[in-house]
């Protein structure tokens, strides 16, 4: 597998104002989106040299390391990309909006079942709306980047709630935040990722 890169945001660190402040989306980025792309090279290092030469692997830590930091580098990658500066009138299109409803019986549904997801993170996590093997969505939770992971579970909508996502301008109001969030959704990339269009 290839080293990762961070690429750069789709807009301004201050764009998404004020439903995230430029402090966190820069510390976000630039900080802790940065250590998960150091955190896979340096793992994934590690097995080139195992590939290398007959080098002994602590093969227990390099798997934890490795799905850790190359999950969150992919779920930031996707967060990045699943959000963008606050629309006052900001929801999916119709095909889209079909394909939800039929999955959770309304956009209010689905809307206040993902919030549920994202508050009941016990600790740092993530909700997520996937898509499966069977193109059917589902929501999921993930722990940290990588527990709990439902295999065949393509996310196309995701949301951080770890702290550092959200403490600088909510503390410990993580429902606030979640609330606030819809209104930066991108609802065209994720159409995007469910049907390439
Ligand atoms: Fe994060």
């Amino acid at each position: 597998m290839k080293p990762v890169v961070l690429s750069s945001l789709p807009y301004d660190y201050d764009a998404l104002k004020p439903v995230i402040s430029g402090s966190i989306m820069r510390l976000h980025h630039s900080q802790h989106h940065a250590n998960y792309v150091k955190g896979t090279n340096l793992a994934l290092a590690k097995l080139e040299a195992h590939k290398q030469s007959q080098v002994d692997l602590n093969v227990r830590e390099i798997m934890r390391d490795l799905s850790f930091n190359y999950n969150g580098h992919l779920l930031h990658s996707i967060f990045w990309q699943n959000m963008r500066p606050p629309q006052a009138k900001n929801g999916p299109t119709d095909k889209l909006l079909a394909k939800i409803e039929n999955a959770f019986g309304s956009l209010a549904q689905f809307r206040k079942l993902f919030s549920q997801t994202a508050l009941s993170v016990e600790g740092s996590g993530w909700a997520v709306l996937g898509q499966n093997a069977e193109g059917e969505l589902v929501v999921g939770q993930l722990e940290k980047h990588n527990l709990m992971t439902m295999v065949s579970f393509t996310p196309v909508l995701v949301i951080d709630v770890w702290e550092h996502a959200y403490y600088l301008d909510y503390h410990n109001n993580r429902q606030a935040y979640i609330k606030a969030w819809w209104s930066v959704v991108n609802w065209q990339d994720v159409s995007l990722r469910i049907f390439g269009v």
